[in-house]
């Protein structure tokens, strides 16, 4: 009773395999996909089957065949692929990118066919960013073009930061061929980067060294305080300490006007002991970028006196900062 049992057994089995062969079940598994050039690759039929012969075939052309323990390999992958002759299992070593394609697997004893895609990727290395024209710009007037370049690697993507936030297509940025060139048009002072460049594909990943923009701006967005504050007003005997800064870069060259005269000393700060009335008027300070050319200036009134009478300003004569700028002070 027992054998005749497992007879029965083995003959739904036999059939249960018959049916899902014939329903194309069996499946090429891939121990690696995608794989990186140089890899081990092998290829698995699952469920697993006794195959007393077949063939593995490449797109159109054939790999290797094989009847009972012998096996046969084409000239095109000598040295490179076996079949385990019981499993049909395909083993494919030093793969190179033009390896990847559909893979097929064919037998007649039994009667299956299965394939599988597989790619192969090269792995990226030495990513490195070019850039054009140079790397030192003035604000607002000219674009800076970064080219990301690899030595090796297959279909690569790219990803661009700046800093540490990943930069994006804008009015001004342009992201093209594939993303690896990046194209800043009118530069800001906010674009000095460190901007790097991160390459990668589905087997490897690779980034830049960074890059450093040397943009050249202003002088503006000038403020000038008195003693740390904003208050114009102060009485007689005070000492005022004004502080005069500007954004430029390179830094500005910081010059006074005192009530319509240029005072001989040059930076940020400009000291006054003990004011008398006669002190009060315009204080303006003047700010010069050799590098960009240009020039800006702040002008406040300062009223020494009665604090309670000192709202009454002067206005600073519009043209004489220019004057004092066309006679050579810079
Ligand atoms: C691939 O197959 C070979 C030979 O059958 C075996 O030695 C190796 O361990 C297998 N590698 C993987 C990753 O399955
Ligand atoms: C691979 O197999 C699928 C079904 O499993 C089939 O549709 C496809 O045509 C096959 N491709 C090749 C190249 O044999
Ligand atoms: C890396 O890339 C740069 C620029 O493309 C090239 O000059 C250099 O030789 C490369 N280095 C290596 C190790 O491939
Ligand atoms: C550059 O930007 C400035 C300020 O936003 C703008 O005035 C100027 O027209 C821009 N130049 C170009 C060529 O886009
Ligand atoms: C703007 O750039 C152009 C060419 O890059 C240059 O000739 C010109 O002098 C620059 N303008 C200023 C104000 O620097
Ligand atoms: C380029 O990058 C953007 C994200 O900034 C992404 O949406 C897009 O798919 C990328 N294009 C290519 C060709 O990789
Ligand atoms: C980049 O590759 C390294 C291995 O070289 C891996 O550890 C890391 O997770 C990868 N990073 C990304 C973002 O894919
Ligand atoms: C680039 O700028 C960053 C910060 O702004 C700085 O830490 C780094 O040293 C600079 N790199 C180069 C090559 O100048
Ligand atoms: C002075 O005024 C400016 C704007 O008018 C303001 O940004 C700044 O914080 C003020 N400074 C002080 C010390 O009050
Ligand atoms: C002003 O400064 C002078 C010299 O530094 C000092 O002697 C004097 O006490 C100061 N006056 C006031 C009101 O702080
Ligand atoms: C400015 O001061 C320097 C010395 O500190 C002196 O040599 C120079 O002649 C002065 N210039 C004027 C215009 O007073
Ligand atoms: C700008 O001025 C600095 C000193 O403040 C000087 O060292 C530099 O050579 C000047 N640059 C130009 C282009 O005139």
């Amino acid at each position: 009773m027992e054998k005749k049992g497992e007879g029965t057994f083995s003959i739904i089995l036999l059939a249960l395999i018959q049916g899902i062969l014939a329903s194309g079940a069996v499946e090429v598994h891939p121990s690696i996909n995608p794989a990186k050039v140089g890899d081990t690759v092998n290829l698995s039929l699952s469920p697993s089957v006794v195959m007393k012969s077949g063939n593995w075939a490449v797109g159109d052309s054939v790999i290797l065949s094989w009847v009972g323990d012998q096996q046969a390999v084409f000239p095109s992958h000598n040295g490179r692929a076996s079949v385990n002759v019981v499993t049909g299992a395909l083993t494919l070593s030093s793969v190179t990118v033009a390896d990847s394609g559909v893979y097929v697997v064919q037998s007649t004893d039994p009667q299956l066919k299965a394939n599988v895609s597989i790619t192969v990727l090269e792995t990226v290395s030495n990513v490195t960013i070019r850039v054009s024209p140079q790397t030192n710009l003035m604000e607002f007037n000219g674009s800076a073009v970064l080219t990301c370049a690899v030595s090796s690697g297959s279909s690569l993507s790219f990803l661009w930061m700046n800093d540490s936030a990943v930069v994006t297509a804008s009015d001004r940025v342009q992201l093209t061929d594939g993303n690896s060139t990046l194209t800043i048009v009118n530069v800001t002072r906010y674009d000095q980067g460190p901007f790097t460049c991160h390459a990668f594909n589905l087997v490897s990943n690779g980034t830049s060294d960074p890059v450093n923009f040397t943009i050249t701006y202003g002088p503006d967005n000038m403020a000038l305080t008195v003693n740390g504050q904003n208050t114009t007003s102060f009485s007689p005997g005070s000492n005022l300490t004004m502080l005069c800064s500007a954004q430029s870069n390179p830094p500005a060259v910081l010059q006074w006007v005192v009530r319509g005269a240029l005072v001989n000393t040059t930076g940020p700060l400009l000291e006054l002991i003990s004011v008398s009335k006669e002190q009060s008027g315009p204080y303006s300070c003047l700010a010069f970028n050799n590098h960009t050319n240009m020039n800006s200036s702040i002008t406040t009134n300062i009223v020494i006196g009665d604090l309670s009478s000192g709202s009454e300003q002067q206005e600073v004569s519009v043209w004489l900062l220019p004057l004092l700028l066309l006679f050579g002070l810079f």
